[in-house]
């Protein structure tokens, strides 16, 4: 059984043309990690926050099903979703400098937060989880003001104090891309081990490649709100299927920086309404990509939304492995509408 199933996402913004987050499906097994790909704007975090009931309360969310460990997290009220959030899923944001108080010694808020989950005796298995992810003296350090540790000091006490509370989930928002590259490969490290540890379905969000690579089982690549292709790693970095995957894998600098292919720029103005969202970007375009939206379906080992794609492509055999596998058959992966929408579901911050 997955542990997160995700079917039919939606999340709309008030005042907003399009969803933030339209019909996404996914799953995630125990002890594998999905790496969740695509440019500024493209829905990453509100898929996040969806996921942890901590979406802004205006925000309209709706799905057929969401769940973590068999639970449904559709009729979860906030009382119930701030319990999760302190046993179930654990969230670790990109900014590690905004996502603690500045007047506040670390220890205090380290202690309220172990608290909070019920660990309040577990400071000693922080201390050494520290001291096993290179937070040197963490006892001593820990009397510290946040603004007195460095980013990467900061986001190693974030990452073991949500990991030391075994959630089943953790949820990781562009976790290194405040840091230099060196402390950024210290973290992706950490973040391997104890999910092989302890058994951690995780999602990470990331809009640098490199990452990706290094901790990703499956990816899914999002572009204007939908998930436009899913697969496994390899797949996905190296057989990719989707034109703005390509686009975006083309793009990446080589060492020299030189640059394959630029992905055209996006047009002025908002996606389009109907159709595809990357018509006016896709050089594949044609007039059916213009009237009709599409949705992931199976193309080889893959997902991809993409039907001029998926006829051009030389993929014959081999379906989509269960982790990656779309929540629905690809024929009812369609857009969750807004009025399925759920305020009272909705969650401000905790
Ligand atoms: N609280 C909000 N109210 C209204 N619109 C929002 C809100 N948060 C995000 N949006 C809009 O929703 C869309 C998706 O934003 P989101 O922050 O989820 O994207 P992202 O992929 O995480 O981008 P980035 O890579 O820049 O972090 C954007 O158009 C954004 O402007
Ligand atoms: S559906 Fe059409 S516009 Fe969209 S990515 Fe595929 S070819 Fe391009
Ligand atoms: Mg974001």
């Amino acid at each position: 059984m997955s542990l997160l199933v995700v079917d039919g996402l939606t999340v709309v913004y008030p005042g907003a043309g399009r969803p933030a987050v339209a019909g996404v499906s996914f799953e995630i097994e125990a002890g594998r990690t999905l790496a969740v790909v695509g440019e500024s704007g493209s829905g990453k975090t509100t898929l996040a926050l969806a996921l942890a009931g901590l979406l802004d309360r205006r925000a309209r969310r709706g799905a057929r099903r969401l769940e973590v460990n068999g639970e449904d997290l559709l009729s979860a009220g906030r009382k119930r979703w701030r319990q999760l959030r302190r046993t179930d899923i654990s969230f670790v944001f990109q900014s590690p400098v905004n996502s603690w108080n500045p007047t506040r010694t670390m220890k205090a808020q380290v202690k309220d937060g172990m608290a909070a989950s019920g660990r309040a005796g577990r400071m000693p298995e922080l201390y050494d989880l520290l001291g096993r992810v290179g937070f040197e003296d963490p006892e001593r350090r820990l009397e510290d003001l946040p603004h007195q540790l460095s980013g990467g000091m900061l986001q190693r006490v974030s990452i073991a104090v949500a990991v030391i509370r075994e959630p089943a989930l953790l949820i990781a928002d562009e976790p290194t891309s405040a840091l230099d590259s060196t402390v950024q490969s210290e973290i992706l490290a950490i973040l391997g081990e104890l999910r092989r540890e302890v058994n951690l379905a995780m999602l990470v969000i990331s809009h640098d490649l490199s990452v990706v690579s290094r901790v990703a089982d499956d990816v899914m690549v999002m572009y204007g709100g939908k998930a436009v292709e899913l697969g496994s790693r390899r797949n996905a970095l190296h057989s990719a299927v989707h034109p703005y995957t390509k686009g975006l894998l083309d793009s990446v600098p080589s060492l020299d920086g030189e640059r394959k292919t630029l992905l055209p720029s996006m047009a002025p103005g908002p996606l389009p309404a109907a159709g595809c969202p990357f018509a006016p970007r896709c050089g594949l375009a044609v007039d059916e990509c213009r009237r009709t939206e599409p949705d992931l379906a199976p193309v080889g080992a893959t997902l991809a939304a993409c039907p001029p794609a998926a006829a051009a492509s030389t993929y014959t055999s081999g379906s989509p492995s269960a982790s990656t596998r779309s929540s629905t058959p690809a024929s009812s992966t369609s857009e969750g509408s807004p009025g399925c929408s759920d305020a009272a579901g909705a969650e401000g911050p905790p």
